[in-house]
């Protein structure tokens, strides 16, 4: 990186503290927990910044974060890349959306070796992953468009092994999406298709872990679409586990716990006359997971090829021989899986290669849920540090899922312990710290949960606040994508949001030695899209001291004259 003219000076370090999920919202109270929860410091903050010209607004979602549409909310995963590498990538579903507009997806040959290995076996192919149009962790059009293709490629037996979302769509929609792939079923049975939803359950109890918060999940989808069993902790006198049909065992479940939202569906087996599970997989099956996302999808996966020895996380029981792809590439680095069939955004050049080659300082901190966020995602995909020299990650164990309601506060007290203990170390130039609660809480929809986060942000900003000032560095507070600013007292959101985030700087050593370009004003970028997140990493680089490399989209950093 070369030196930036007029570089400011500053004795501390510059930090940037994400609040996942803390996206713009109506000035509302009763249906935006931020303002209900009055935070009285980050306003401050945020008001501060606005009078100093130190203020944006940064759009996060859609195409500005690589997404197809104006439409798509933005998501932590192309958040965290955007930051993280100042570029605008193409993301996953739109590369899928490509290759299946294309058609180069049935014509790799990963496909045909799906397709060749089920008919060489005389085998099943069989489907899973996440449910509906959230276009996080998959899409509905693309699951048709995957049946379509088996069957044009020759596959007559189907088994759907689908998990219930919820949590990037309404809380209870879930028969909805039942329904579409039911009718779609029905249309493949009448060309003589044996084609049929097989298992099901809820994506946050069953299958979607990530970042090895809790591998019993994983432990139950593996039971259930390889065994066809429902484990016994989740079958009770009036729950069998065990339906005729999807539909039936969704609605029981509804009458049974009317409050339970579709992300906590207990897991069902759909079962023949005989009673016999429908959808156990056997030697000679093939199994696409049709998520496109990595951090949910990576430990299934590896689940499903890791061999004996390398797997420790439960015992898997008998291990049917079977051909296993990804719809995407989900770790490029160790290759997860191996058989994939789109390849994964390649992201290049990102803000911690650059620094790292010059030789600048860094800190990450997170806690489980949003550890891979601030480290693999904003690394372009990549674990681990790029030089552990200059670069140190600590991550903070998160309590269990099922808690983030009763406990909005999760661990961010101690994730901030951490933080503020690195920027008074005075070892790193550059601090970044996810703080997961607005995002986490927010997917529960529980306003006085969200409530209770705002409140307790409130308070961690504080502290870094004024570690950083006691330091003389820069605090930046921002967001990846909207989530907790629009609830209501029904809990009917849960999801993320397409509204735009705050960038807001405080620099205790400020002496208008530059503002940031103005809410509303074109960047210099050519496409147009105006400041976003990948606008960030150019602007942190300036403040760092640094020009911001060309491939970069452009800094916000305007320096005064
Ligand atoms: C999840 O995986 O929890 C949601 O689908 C997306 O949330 P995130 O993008 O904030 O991780
Ligand atoms: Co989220």
């Amino acid at each position: 990186l070369a030196p930036l003219a007029n570089p400011i000076h500053r004795e501390g370090p510059v930090v940037l503290l994400i609040l996942d999920g803390y996206g713009i919202g109506k000035n509302e109270a009763k249906e935006n927990p931020i303002v209900a929860a009055n935070p009285v410091v980050i306003n401050e903050l945020v008001h501060q910044a606005k009078e100093h010209h130190l203020y944006t607004r940064l759009k996060a979602h859609g195409p500005a974060v690589g997404l197809p549409s104006e439409s798509d909310m933005g998501n932590s995963e192309v958040g965290h890349n955007a930051f993280g590498c100042g570029q605008i990538y193409s993301q996953g579903t739109k590369l899928v959306d490509e290759s299946f507009a294309s058609g180069v997806i049935f014509r790799t040959p990963q496909w045909h070796q799906v397709v060749a290995e089920t008919a060489a076996h005389n085998g099943t192919l069989h489907m899973f992953g996440l449910l509906s149009d959230g276009n996080i962790h998959s899409h509905m059009n693309q699951i048709f468009k995957l049946l379509d293709g088996a069957v044009e490629s020759g596959i007559h037996k189907i088994r759907m092994h689908v998990l219930l979302d919820g949590r990037d769509v309404s809380p209870t929609s879930g028969l909805v999406y039942i329904n579409q792939l039911e009718e779609k079923l029905a249309k493949l049975r009448e060309h003589n298709v044996d084609a049929r939803i097989a298992t099901g359950g809820g994506r946050m109890y069953v299958t979607m872990d990530r970042y090895g918060s809790d591998w019993k999940m994983v432990q139950r989808g593996w039971e259930l679409m390889v065994h066809g069993v429902v484990m016994p902790e989740d079958v009770t006198s009036e729950y069998s586990g065990y339906f005729r049909s999807a539909t039936e065992a969704i609605e029981l479940g509804r009458r049974l716990w009317p409050a339970k939202q579709d992300q906590y569906n207990p897991p069902f087996v759909v079962v023949d006359e005989a009673g016999q599970p429908i959808g156990r997989m056997q030697d000679g099956d093939a199994v696409i997971n049709w998520n496109f996302r990595g951090d949910r999808a990576v430990q299934i996966t590896q689940t499903f090829t890791a061999p004996d020895a390398e797997f420790t996380h439960f015992a898997r029981g008998a291990m049917p021989r079977l051909t296993y792809a990804g719809l995407l590439e989900y770790d490029t680095e160790v290759h997860i899986p191996r058989l994939f069939l789109v390849p994964p955004p390649e992201i290049h050049h990102t803000m911690g290669q650059y620094l790292c080659a010059s030789g600048v300082t860094s800190y990450a901190v997170a806690e489980t849920h949003k550890y891979g966020h601030v480290t693999f995602f904003w690394n372009g995909n990549k674990s681990g540090c790029i030089d552990e020299h200059l670069e140190q990650y600590d991550c903070v164990e998160s309590l269990p899922n099922a808690q983030t309601e009763s406990h909005p506060e999760m661990k961010a007290p101690e994730v901030t312990d951490k933080l503020v203990e690195a920027i008074r170390s005075g070892r790193f130039r550059f601090v970044r710290c996810n703080l997961a609660n607005p995002d986490m809480v927010g997917h529960t929809g529980n306003f006085q949960s969200c409530v209770r986060a705002v409140q307790c942000m409130n308070q961690c900003v504080e502290r870094v606040a004024r570690e950083v000032e006691a330091r003389g560095g820069i605090l930046i507070i921002t967001a990846d994508h909207g989530n907790v600013e629009i609830k209501d007292n029904k809990g009917s959101k849960t999801s993320h949001t397409c509204a735009p985030v705050d960038f807001a700087v405080r620099d205790f050593a400020y002496h208008g030695e530059y503002t940031l370009l103005p809410e509303g004003q074109p960047t210099a970028d050519a496409d147009g899209l105006g400041a976003g997140l990948s606008n960030v990493a150019a602007t942190v680089m300036n403040m760092l001291g640094f020009e911001a490399p060309a491939v970069y989209r452009k800094s916000l950093y305007v320096p005064a004259h």
